[in-house]
């Protein structure tokens, strides 16, 4: 499994110039890193000056770089067809401006990206995956979602039978059980994501903020949130700081900015903080994002192996999978050996993680009755035989 390191904060503050760089820079360094972004505005493409899209794109000039898009339309469709069609005509009807899924489900459309991020998250080609956010609260509204799903079950399935009309009634207890069956098949993901998201070894938020009051208060209350459903927050980046120049504007300037930061440090001292200063000019192409990265985390070393190895801004991240010999290594953590299973075909072994299939990377052919898998310490270990 992939390290995940999410980048959160109010609009405008440096979250995409942020994890933009991050992921250039772990990329250059001599990771696999797919950067993903939730943001419409195809933010950045504009960053990157790539174009992408909802597949993962190899970004020019960056090897080791692949970018991807989430379409927010395509989500809720493609991932959970039957619990749409069985929620779609009491939800929005006919009526196709009537976002109504909204209405009973808060951040259903946030969960299922989580959920499409997940599924390359498994995916042990990928050593690190960058997500962009979209800003903090709007995005995780989602992570309520098991419990007011357990709330309003039958809430929802009562309302559906009402809306059904006649054919509800005469069939309507067996619709209500197979909704309810999706419902609960759906309750179960977002709990899976959920685990994932709150798992340290796996996920890692950065909060990105200006050292404006206004930035502060809600740095801090994006602090609390998250915390609250125990997601991991290593640090806070205080982007845009005002520059030392000698001018009494600037200095009034920096020394609010100072007092402001002082605040921050005291409402959040386990945070590690790293402030980077404003440039002359917008953080845009790969080589600025390559200065900004040096920014945020100096030279980045990765050693061989699995990992951990240090970033910088208090973050870690670790290689997916590693291969010595016969051997291949994926790393796996929260996964217990029941959520896993081994399959071959046509010579291509493929781990089946949480029941989403991926094919392990070796480089000659085997079958699955062949190879020899041991999970310890959140490794698998797959041994294939010799040649
Ligand atoms: N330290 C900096 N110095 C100069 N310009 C910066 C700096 N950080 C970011 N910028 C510029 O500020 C603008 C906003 O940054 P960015 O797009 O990263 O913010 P964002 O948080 O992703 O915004 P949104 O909420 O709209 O997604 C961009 O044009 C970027 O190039
Ligand atoms: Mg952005």
């Amino acid at each position: 499994m992939a390290r995940l390191l999410l980048f959160g904060g109010k609009g405008g503050v440096g979250k995409t110039t942020t994890s933009t760089a991050t992921a250039v820079g772990l990329a250059d360094s001599g990771l696999k890193v797919l950067l993903v972004s939730s943001d419409p505005a195809h933010s950045t493409s504009d960053s990157l000056g790539v174009q992408l899209g909802p597949v993962p794109t190899p970004v020019e000039g960056v090897d080791g770089l692949w970018g991807l898009e989430l379409d927010p339309e395509a989500r809720i469709s493609d991932h959970i067809p039957k619990l749409t069609e069985s929620l779609g005509p009491m939800l929005g009807g006919e009526d196709p401006e009537l976002n109504a899924s909204e209405m009973v489900l808060p951040g259903l459309d946030e969960a299922m990206a989580f959920d499409e991020l997940l599924k390359h998250l498994e995916n042990p080609d990928w050593d690190v995956i960058v997500f962009d956010t979209a800003p903090t609260g709007h995005t995780l509204r989602f992570l309520a979602l098991p419990e007011i799903i357990e709330k309003w079950a039958d809430k929802i399935i009562r309302m559906h039978r009402l809306t059904g009309g006649i054919r509800a009634l005469m069939f309507g207890a067996k619709e209500g059980e197979k909704m309810r069956e999706e419902l609960e098949k759906f309750r179960r993901r977002v709990l899976h994501v959920r685990r994932i998201l709150c798992n340290p070894d796996v996920t890692r938020f950065t909060l990105v903020t200006i050292p404006e009051k206004m930035g502060v208060n809600e740095t801090v209350r994006a602090h609390e949130s998250l915390t609250e459903f125990n997601l991991p927050v290593s640090g806070c980046v205080i982007n845009r700081m005002t520059p030392d120049l000698n001018h009494s504007f600037i200095q009034t300037r920096r020394e609010n900015e100072r007092n402001n930061v002082e605040q921050l440090k005291s409402n959040l001292p386990e945070l590690y903080l790293h402030e980077v200063e404003l440039k002359d000019s917008d953080i845009h192409g790969i080589d600025s994002l390559r200065e900004m990265s040096s920014l945020l985390h100096g030279d980045i070393e990765i050693d061989q192996g699995l990992g951990p190895f240090s970033i910088g801004l208090g973050l870690d991240v670790h290689r997916g999978t590693w291969s010595e010999g016969d051997d291949v290594f994926l790393h796996l953590p929260g996964i217990v050996r029941e959520d896993l299973s081994l399959r071959s075909e046509a010579g291509i072994v493929y781990v089946g993680i949480n029941s989403r299939e991926h094919p392990v990377p070796f480089d000659r052919s085997a079958k699955a009755s062949q190879v020899q898998a041991k999970l310890e310490n959140e490794i698998l270990k797959l041994s294939f035989p010799p040649e």
